[in-house]
């Protein structure tokens, strides 16, 4: 993987800022912020200043919010050597509506599978909208060519859209650090709030997710939200295709493994050995959060204690806990709760020189921090769900002796990569008991196997190939996108097509109908043609040298009851019938009903086995409809009944199985649109054609027609097209223009 930077200046959009201000006497003090977030692009920031000592180009400018900024800070407290850094400000009020209410109330427990926990308030969702239209007017104005905007977390779910509309090329990377839940969770937010959120990540051109677990689960909700289609993990959206893939964030390996060494890490072993005269240390370290398993950690030492009472007087645990959203009730009443569970152990096993549990509610300097991981000989880290846990990795990172062994949650995303640990599942207090007492067991050489594996792994995998490997991967679809875009119709060659029209003598337009002049609706019956789009077309029809042919699979009926005033040539069930202007309806071809009887129960069939498909019968085909089906579940009856009716015309050569968007049609070979247009325009000759339409059935028009002609394929699919517009309204505004 090449590990060179690709842009000129990384752009970071988070809640934190890395650093807090804290008011001192001298000045305005900065701290550094906790999280695993934070910890990674910290790290990214020094190998980047690194990498360009004595220039200032690896500087990051990292927008963040913030609403209590001290009064006598200045905008030189907002820098220093690896950042500049954008405080973003609001209110303390509008804060607690989107910190405390959105983010925390509803989307961190529901998204960690918390549902009862969650919290569905209006005003929390109109103050979530508003930080991150606040965020986006303040980045933007900061924002340059050439910029990587690498936007983070829950907080800012909306903000990939709201940047994207207004900087159209940008490129911007968004990056979750929590899990994506199932489809099954996430549709228990109300269906406004569930759109917002996944139209706001398609703003990116990455959406990266630590596990592959969770990029399903997304790509799921994007279909299920928004029916569009998706494949490889590519999302094919109206304008642009977005990929969704796995990064599982690592950290900088090297910083923990070399740190033991250090004097000062040195110190603060010596200082820690000196409280365990002879003691085993079992210890943890977590923000403060229910996600974490704290007080099921707690009951499963208790378990211990009392399963294997030998362990007695031999053990200690230090469980630290880092201060975290504690103005939020569920997390100020889980504190008291573990205060008090602490005190029932300690109680309950103390003697007068042993306590069992050591408990300290504070953050820890990297120090004390290393010689805590590398002096302790099992790390208990059970979260009940966690994105990835950051803690893990840092704990196996820093065993220089290779002494440690790790129990790790099965529910954490750092179970995939670090298999060699004991793994267990966090809500079993007797399986956490077991562990404990598995890993003070241990023989030393299966935990040097054990830790030097996963070692190997971390340090293959550390945060500065997760970034790298997010930024080339941007870099990728960016391509693709720049692929896609050459065909998608510009101004200049909207003018040419305007100087082309108003040149010709006679012309003729083929308009498919769903998709293409009408979007898409629930039901076939339900997309019928509004008044303005019937105006475009009369402008059209208005004029002598026009011929508009609307050509599509349609019954003839439909079609007849849409354009009942207009005087344009239509054209049904794929070129079966055709009606032009004033006449009435012809065909030429014809077809007994018989085949039907053989394909019509096999159709009905996959009705009953598929929720939500249903069956159109026209006067010379059969068509499966699938676009209210579950996705994916749909494709896999789609394959099975797409093999069953091809085995049902095997023998009839002169029928053939037709795929269109999010249908299959059973329907004679005979004809279709490409046949049917080319019988036109041998009846005449056009000086302008142009033919327009967003589904495989229009491949054979593109096909069919002479290269000058201006072949157009809504949506953004591979096509026989010259062109590509994005949407249905496109369009009809080019329509417009040529009228114009
Ligand atoms: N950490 C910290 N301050 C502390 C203790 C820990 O910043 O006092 C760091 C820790 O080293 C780790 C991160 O916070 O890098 C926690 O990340 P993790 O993924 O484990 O959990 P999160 O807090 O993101 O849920
Ligand atoms: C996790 C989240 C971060 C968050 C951090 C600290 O790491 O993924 O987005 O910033 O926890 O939580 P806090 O509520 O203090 O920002």
């Amino acid at each position: 993987m090449k590990a060179e930077k690709q842009f000129e200046r990384l752009v970071i959009a988070a809640y934190r800022l890395p650093f807090r201000f804290v008011r001192s006497k001298s000045g305005v003090k900065t701290l550094q912020n906790s999280g695993g977030l934070v910890s990674a692009i910290l790290a990214l920031s020094e190998s980047f200043k690194h990498k360009n000592s004595g220039s200032n180009d690896h500087k990051i400018l990292w927008a963040g919010i913030i609403d209590n900024l001290p009064e006598n800070y200045t905008d030189a407290e907002s820098q220093n050597e690896h950042f500049d850094m954008v405080p973003v400000k609001i209110s303390p009020k509008l804060n607690s509506l989107f910190y405390e209410g959105f983010c925390n109330n509803l989307i961190w427990p529901l998204f960690h599978y918390f549902s009862s926990y969650s919290v569905f308030n209006n005003s929390y969702f109109r103050a979530y909208e508003d930080v991150n239209s606040i965020f986006c007017e303040e980045l933007v104005r900061h924002l340059k060519p050439g910029d990587f905007i690498w936007i983070h977390d829950y907080q800012l779910l909306l903000l990939p859209a709201m940047i994207r509309e207004k900087m159209p090329d940008v490129t911007i990377g968004f990056f979750l650090h929590i899990p994506f839940p199932s489809y099954e969770v996430f549709r228990l937010l109300p269906r406004n709030w569930r759109e917002s959120i996944v139209l706001g990540l398609l703003g990116a051109d990455l959406v990266g997710f630590h596990t592959h677990d969770y990029t399903q689960h997304f790509i799921k909700s994007v279909k299920r939200t928004t029916g569009y289609e998706c494949r490889q993990n590519i999302i094919v959206t109206p304008d642009r295709a977005v990929k969704a893939d796995a990064f599982p964030i690592g950290i900088d390996y090297d910083k923990f493994h070399n740190a033991s060494g250090n004097k000062s890490v040195v110190a603060a072993k010596q200082k820690y050995q000196k409280c365990l005269p002879g003691q085993k240390l079992i210890f943890s370290l977590d923000r403060l959060d229910y996600s974490k398993g704290l007080l099921s950690r707690l009951k499963g030492y208790e378990t211990f204690l009392e399963k294997y009472p030998e362990w007695r007087l031999k053990v200690v645990f230090n469980m630290v806990v880092v201060p975290s959203r504690d103005s939020i009730e569920n997390y100020k009443e889980m504190k008291k709760e573990i205060e008090s569970t602490v005190g029932r152990i300690n109680g309950k096993y103390s003697t007068l020189s042993w306590r069992p549990v050591i408990y300290q509610y504070k953050s820890l300097s990297f120090n004390d921090l290393v010689a805590l991981y590398d002096l302790s000989d099992v790390g208990l880290i059970t979260p009940l769900r966690d994105g990835m846990n950051l803690v893990a990795k840092e704990y196996i990172a820093c065993q220089k002796d290779n002494k440690g062994v790790l129990i790790l949650s099965e529910m954490a995303g750092a179970a995939s990569e670090l298999s060699e640990a004991i793994i267990i599942n966090p809500a079993d207090h007797v399986e956490i008991a077991d562990a404990i007492y598995t890993a003070l067991e241990m023989k030393t050489d299966e935990k040097q196997v054990r830790v030097s594996r996963m070692q190997n792994r971390i340090a293959d995998y550390n945060v500065f190939t997760w970034a790298f490997d997010f930024f080339n991967q941007t870099y990728e679809i960016k391509k693709q996108q720049d692929l896609m875009g050459v065909k998608f119709i510009n101004e200049t060659i909207t003018a040419q097509m305007v100087a082309d029209y108003k040149k010709a003598n006679r012309r003729i337009l083929f308009l498919d109908y769903d998709g293409t002049v009408v979007p898409f609706a629930k039901y076939p019956e339900l997309a019928t043609i509004d008044d303005k789009t019937l105006n475009i077309i009369k402008g059209l029809t208005d004029d002598p040298k026009n011929h508009i042919v609307i050509i599509s699979g349609r019954g003839k009926d439909f079609l007849e009851k849409q354009f009942k005033k207009s005087a344009v040539t239509l054209i049904a069930e794929h070129g079966y019938f055709i009606k032009k202007a004033g006449r009435e309806w012809e065909s030429t071809f014809h077809t007994d009903d018989q085949w039907k009887e053989a394909v019509m129960p096999i159709m009905t069939d996959y009705v009953n086995r598929c929720n939500g498909t249903f069956i159109e019968e026209k006067a010379a085909s059969i068509a499966w409809h699938y676009r209210n089906a579950d996705s994916d579940f749909a494709q896999l009856r789609l394959h099975e009944l797409r093999d069953d009716l091809a085995e049902i015309i095997r023998h009839k050569t002169d029928f053939e199985i037709l795929e269109g968007n999010k249908v299959l049609e059973v329907k004679s070979s005979k004809y279709n649109k490409g046949l049917s247009a080319a019988t036109l325009i041998t009846d005449e000759y056009y000086g302008f054609i142009l033919a327009a339409g967003d589904d495989n059935t229009d491949e054979f028009l593109f096909q069919a027609l002479p290269d000058f002609v201006y072949s157009i394929r809504i949506g953004l699919s591979p096509s026989f097209a010259r062109y590509n517009l994005p949407d249905t309204s496109q369009l009809l505004q080019l329509l417009e223009a040529l009228v114009k």
